[in-house]
């Protein structure tokens, strides 16, 4: 089996990478000639995800994972063809920019020779599989091919095992012949008995929105509801505990925070509102969520300001984690990107320390201080804020954190530390949905 991947980004390096492990022939593409040399000539991995150097290396170097900006060369030796190019949220309306998209289709169709499959693995909305269809068509009437959607769920942080090791794989295509070449790319998922869900092109394409969404509006109830439990003395843990436990609900998803950020969860529930909208269904319910968590990343400044005494005029604030979540260096839609400026207004210097995403962050946030580990950066401020649960935030040496600071103040949006154990290691500690 030889697979061609569009787009070397994040989903398309994991995928393309994964998929040579599992014995297939991968080409992947990018139109970006630095990072295909990088990759290619120097093994220089543009993303930070663990494990995926080693995966990258032991692949090429057994001649099963090559890179090129060649399309035309990639795609007419290949089986199948892999969009994975970007989705980006259109500016302006929300609606997914399908450009890269369409675009790579046209590309595709031009080089395809002999019965291809073309597999969108980028997350489209509706509708994008048959537009597909209808622009290889167009553009090569004589083509011999099926357009399956085949959406990926990895995480950041934990994408190469949740490759290798999903909860499901879900291949939307009406086409039997189509079926068997992803059957066989799957081949060795069937030997863990990972569940293979078949459905409609369609089907398919709006799994991965429901899904996310879904999960999305999860991590929003219970933002909220850690919210009430603050005010009526509650513990949000206990409860996401005891509801967790009710095997319908289920105890993931359910960890209290600053509101989600990343890639995924803020583009595609603002897509997801759009396509409902364009399709006479709104879906209310995640149009709350995506109006819930906006609200949420402003708030939490409040929270933050208000604990500190209200008045932060040239105080500083020490900023442990920059990223929207741990093993990660992405800062799209982060928390923080709405946090730091929102206490930089309030006349706070803000110096912070991220292990992995500093160099990123920098690009986006103006006027902070970048620490050079998480002692540096507290040391002499007013107070200490965690933003993302990085594990070596979890293990500080909290005696010399008291006397770095200047205040021991320590507001924790991750809930990483115990309110009594804080207490007793002389901090003024607040958190999400527990006793403050
Ligand atoms: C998410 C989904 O989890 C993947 O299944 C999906 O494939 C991916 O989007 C995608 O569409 O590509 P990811 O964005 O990498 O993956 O990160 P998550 O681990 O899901 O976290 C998303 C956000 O939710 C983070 O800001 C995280 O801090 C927050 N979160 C997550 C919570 O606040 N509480 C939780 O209990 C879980």
């Amino acid at each position: 089996m030889r697979i061609a991947m569009i787009g070397t980004g994040y989903v398309g390096l994991v995928s393309g990478a994964c998929f040579s492990e599992f014995g297939v022939n991968v080409v992947c593409v990018d139109k970006d000639v630095t990072k295909i040399e990088g990759l290619r000539d120097r093994g220089e991995i543009p993303i930070y995800e663990p494990g995926l150097d080693q995966l990258v290396a032991s692949n090429a170097a057994a001649g099963r994972l090559s890179f090129t900006t060649d399309l035309a060369e990639a795609v007419r030796s290949a089986d199948a063809v892999f969009i994975a190019v970007g989705t980006p949220s259109r500016r302006g309306d929300g609606h997914a920019d399908l450009s890269y998209v369409y675009g790579a289709a046209r590309e595709i169709a031009a080089a395809m020779d002999g019965y291809t499959v073309v597999v969108t693995k980028s997350t489209v909305p509706v509708g994008t599989g048959r537009e597909v269809e209808r622009i290889i068509r167009e553009t090569r009437p004589d083509a011999d091919f099926d357009v399956v959607s085949n959406p990926e769920f990895l995480r950041e942080g934990s994408a190469i095992n949740d490759f290798m090791r999903p909860d499901r794989v879900v291949i939307g295509t009406e086409s039997e012949r189509a079926r068997a070449v992803m059957r066989q790319l799957y081949r060795v998922l069937y030997l863990i008995e990972t569940p293979i869900l078949f459905t409609a092109l369609e089907t398919s394409e709006l799994i991965k929105y429901a899904a996310n969404t879904f999960l999305a509006a999860k991590i929003t109830f219970i933002n909220e509801m850690a919210d009430l439990c603050e005010k009526v003395g509650a513990d949000v843990h206990d409860v996401a505990r005891g509801i967790g436990l009710d095997g319908r609900i289920g105890r993931k998803f359910l960890h209290p925070g600053p509101g989600y950020g990343g890639s995924c969860f803020p583009k595609d529930t603002l897509a997801l509102v759009k396509t409902a909208q364009d399709a006479g269904s709104p879906l209310r319910i995640i149009e709350t969520v995506v109006d819930i968590n906006t609200r949420r990343k402003r708030a939490m400044a409040d929270k933050i300001i208000a604990f500190m005494g209200g008045s932060v005029e040239g105080k500083t604030v020490a900023v442990l984690g920059l990223t929207f979540k741990p093993n990660t260096d992405d800062m799209r839609d982060s928390p923080s990107l709405d946090i730091v400026p929102a206490l930089q207004a309030a006349g706070v210097t803000v110096r912070a320390f991220d292990p992995e995403g500093m160099a990123e962050a920098a690009k986006h946030l103006s006027g902070v201080e970048y620490a050079e580990n998480a002692y540096q950066c507290m040391d002499g401020a007013d107070a200490l804020v965690i933003l993302t649960e990085w594990n070596e935030f979890r293990a500080l040496d909290l005696a010399r954190a008291r006397t770095l600071l200047r205040e021991p103040v320590v507001v924790d949006l991750r809930n990483i530390y115990n309110p009594e154990d804080m207490e007793a290691q002389g901090f003024r500690y607040s958190s999400v949905g527990r006793r403050q």
